[in-house]
C-alpha cells in the first residue's frame, strides 16, 4: 500500500450506525442541493431496513471521513409479503465525494456490490433499490453517474418523475364516495390493499399502521359499503416519511405528499382514480398542506389533471450479472 498511496482510497469497509452524519455529509456534497439527505431518513430507510444486509452498505474512508459509500442489496431473504422482490439486486446509493472523484473510488464500490450481489445468486443488479430506497432511479440531475453507470454495462433506461404543486388555491367539488379511512376499517383496508396490489404497496399500508400511523392518512373510495380505491397522504405529522416527503427540507414547513394511489382492477376507467386524487389532494390541504409531492410514476396526464407539474426526473434501469 505504502508504494501505491491511491489504494488506501479504494479499500472497502462496512460502515455503522454510528456513520449516519458521515454518510449523510458525504450525500449533500455530491447532490444535497436537489435531495437533502436527513440524519430522519437514513434512520427510517438506511438503519430500519430490517431487510439490509449488514455487508450491503460500504464505504471508502480517509481521515475519519467517508469519502465514498454503496448502498445495495440482493433482496434474498424477503418475507412472503415481498416475494415478488426475491433475488431482485439494487444498487440504493453509489456517491463519491467531489474532491475525491477520479480515482477510482466509484468503480471499485460497484464492482465490489455487483459481484456481491451476483454471488448471492442475483441475475442482474437494478437502479431501483426496493424497499426502503431513497429514490427511485438515478436522478437525472447526476449527469456525471448516469454517464458512469452506462459506460458500466447499464442499460434499459426509463424515466420516472416526481410532480409537485402548491396546493393554497386548489379545490374540487365534494365527491359522497369518497372520504377518510376510519380506525375501524384499517383491516378492510389491508385487505383491498393486499388484493388489488400485492406486494410493496400491501407493505407499506402494513408498514404504516405498525408505525401508528393515522388511519385518515389514507382517503378511500366506497361503493355499497366496499372499498374500491385507497390513497395514502402524508403530512408533516405522519409518522413515517414516502417517497413523497423524503426531501421535505425543501417543501417548506407544511410540507405534505401522495400515492400510491390504486383503484379496484374493475372499477378503472369509471373516473373514480382521478375523483380520490382531487379529494386526497383537497384533504391534506384541508390538514394545512401547502407544497405537495407526488413521487415515482409515469402518468403526468393523471396528475396533471389535478395541476401537478414534473419537479424531478429519474432513470431507472439495469445491468445483467451473469451471462
Ligand atoms: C391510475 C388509476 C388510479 C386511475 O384511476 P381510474 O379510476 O382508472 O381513472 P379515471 O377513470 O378517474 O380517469 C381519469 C382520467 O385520468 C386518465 N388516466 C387514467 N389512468 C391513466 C393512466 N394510467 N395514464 C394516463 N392517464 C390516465 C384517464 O384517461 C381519464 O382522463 P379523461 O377523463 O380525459 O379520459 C388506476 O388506473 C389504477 O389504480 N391503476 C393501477 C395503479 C396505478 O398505476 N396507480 C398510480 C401509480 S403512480
Amino acid at each position: 500500500l505504502g508504494e501505491r498511496p491511491n489504494e488506501i482510497c479504494l479499500r472497502t469497509e462496512p460502515t455503522t450506525a454510528e456513520d449516519t452524519s458521515r454518510i449523510a455529509a458525504l450525500w449533500n456534497a455530491c447532490i444535497g442541493d436537489e435531495f437533502p439527505m436527513t440524519d430522519r431518513l437514513l434512520a427510517q430507510n438506511w438503519l430500519g431496513d430490517f431487510m439490509r444486509p449488514a455487508s450491503g452498505s460500504l464505504c471508502v474512508r480517509e481521515r475519519g471521513e467517508i469519502v465514498g459509500w454503496v448502498l445495495f442489496k440482493a433482496n434474498d431473504t424477503v418475507p412472503p409479503i415481498l416475494q415478488k422482490y426475491r433475488l431482485r439486486g439494487g444498487i440504493g446509493a453509489l456517491c463519491v465525494s467531489p474532491s475525491h472523484r477520479g480515482k477510482g473510488i466509484g468503480s471499485n464500490l460497484l464492482r465490489v456490490a455487483e459481484e456481491a450481489l451476483a454471488a448471492a445468486g442475483c441475475e442482474s443488479c437494478h437502479l431501483q433499490y426496493f424497499p426502503f430506497h431513497f429514490l427511485p432511479g438515478v436522478p437525472m440531475v447526476a449527469r456525471d453517474l448516469v454517464a458512469f453507470l452506462e459506460t458500466r454495462g447499464f442499460g434499459e433506461f426509463r424515466e420516472c418523475y416526481d410532480f409537485i404543486r402548491d396546493v393554497k388555491d386548489f379545490d374540487c367539488p365534494s365527491d359522497p364516495r369518497i372520504r377518510p379511512l376510519s380506525a375501524a376499517e384499517a383491516s378492510s383496508c389491508l385487505a383491498f390493499v393486499e388484493r388489488e396490489f400485492p406486494g410493496g404497496w400491501h407493505f407499506s399500508t402494513k408498514r404504516h399502521f405498525e408505525a401508528g400511523g393515522a388511519p385518515e392518512d389514507i382517503v378511500v373510495a366506497i361503493d355499497r359499503g366496499e372499498i374500491i380505491g385507497f390513497c395514502h397522504t402524508f403530512t408533516k405529522d405522519s409518522p413515517l416519511l414516502g417517497g413523497s416527503t423524503h426531501w421535505y427540507l425543501l417543501l417548506g414547513a407544511h410540507y405534505g405528499g401522495l400515492g400510491p394511489i390504486g383503484i379496484a382492477k374493475e372499477r378503472r376507467g369509471e373516473g373514480i382514480g382521478i375523483a380520490l386524487l382531487m379529494e386526497s389532494v383537497l384533504h391534506n390541504k384541508r390538514r394545512g398542506v401547502r407544497n405537495m409531492v407526488i413521487d415515482w410514476t409515469t402518468l403526468d396526464g393523471f396528475y396533471g389533471k389535478a395541476g401537478f407539474t414534473k419537479w424531478k426526473t429519474y432513470l431507472q434501469g439495469s445491468k445483467r450479472l451473469t451471462q
